[in-house]
């Protein structure tokens, strides 16, 4: 069976957030990509997410939550974290926190770690859906393990490579505002803020509120602890079906090229050069490109390392990886 589309009136809101109630899996829109939702209380529905995703079950979850109050109930928020909820939540930040040990949340979520991830959306029918369901939302991005990320309903609901007919509903909330994947931050043993993913929030305002930079480089280095793998770390990663390489000023024989700026491609992520549009353009321009190249050779322009480049940059860099 198809997978059908809600629309996001209250209707359509009311039906996915009883459609999660029954541990059924809907994938709704934050300002960031679509997510898999599910109820995070409910262990059998977040092994469907796993399930549908075709994801390793050692990869942990994030958990949307409506507020600061419903966060608290099952995070431990120290001062820092606080300081960065109030000033970035709702919004394309995800802090994984100290688990509270009454939190009421399936330990598949966390995959038996003793942290959470954790997220306050600010889509307004992200929005409306937590405060219709009244519970945790177990959310990974809406597409199968290591592919494109959907940034819009009919990516969720594409025949082919999307989840249409393995999951009960997706809620259509237009095209996601940012268009990469929010920015996480957790925090080491010592205290210091960590950088675990680049994402939708760039890191200066992070940084300023946290009062001090963030780590950033990996901890593999002698003294560490062994930390629960960071976001993505699986190399390839948001993988089109396509060959991809960087830092191209032309394409190649028989290469798509995805332009910025001064770079025109045979279509532009952004012609005046703005990482902001970039980034919401992203995903879908390479899906875009994979479609159009017939998956064979995707070549993409130089994007600036700052501001946002470093989150697009980090995306590309995995769909280049090799598999
Ligand atoms: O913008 C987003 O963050 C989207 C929307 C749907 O909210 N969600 C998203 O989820 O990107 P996902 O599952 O694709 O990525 C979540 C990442 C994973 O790579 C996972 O490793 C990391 O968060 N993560 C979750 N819990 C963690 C934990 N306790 N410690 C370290 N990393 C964690
Ligand atoms: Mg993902």
């Amino acid at each position: 069976m198809r997978t059908p589309i809600l629309p996001p009136t209250p209707m359509g809101i009311q039906h996915a957030a009883r459609l999660l109630g029954q541990g059924l899996l809907v994938a709704i829109p934050t300002e960031t990509v679509y997510g898999l939702a599910a109820d995070a209380r409910n262990g059998q529905a977040v092994a469907g997410v796993y399930q549908v995703k075709g994801r390793p079950s050692f990869n942990p979850l994030i958990v949307h939550v409506a507020d600061l109050d419903a966060a608290a109930e099952i995070a431990h928020l120290t001062p820092a974290a606080r300081a960065l909820a109030q000033r970035f939540w709702p919004g394309a930040l995800t802090m994984v926190l100290p688990l509270r040990s009454d939190a009421r949340i399936a330990s598949l979520v966390t995959a038996g770690l003793d942290t959470v991830a954790i997220r306050v959306p600010a889509h307004p029918v992200a929005r409306a859906l937590l405060a219709a369901f009244g519970g945790p939302v177990a959310a990974p991005s809406a597409n199968i393990s290591g592919r494109i990320s959907p940034t819009r309903v009919d990516h969720v609901t594409d025949p082919e490579g999307g989840l249409d007919g393995l999951i009960a509903g997706a809620v259509d909330g237009g095209a996601c505002r940012v268009g990469l994947e929010s920015t996480i931050v957790g925090w080491d043993d010592d205290g210091t803020p960590r950088l675990l993913r680049p994402g939708g929030i760039d890191l200066p305002p992070l940084e300023w509120v946290l009062g001090q930079p963030l780590r950033q480089e990996n901890p593999t280095a002698e003294g560490s602890t062994p930390k629960p793998s960071a976001p993505g770390q699986l190399s390839s990663h948001y993988a089109p079906r396509a060959l991809v390489r960087l830092n191209a000023d032309a394409a190649r024989d028989g290469e798509f090229l995805l332009g910025f700026g001064p770079v025109p491609g045979d279509i532009s992520l952004s012609p005046r050069g703005d990482l902001t549009e970039a980034a919401a353009n992203l995903f879908a321009m390479l899906r875009e490109a994979d479609d159009r190249s017939a998956g064979t050779r995707i070549a993409v322009a130089p994007i600036p390392d700052d501001g946002l480049g470093l989150a697009i940059n980090d995306r590309l860099r995995r769909a280049a990886a090799p598999r």
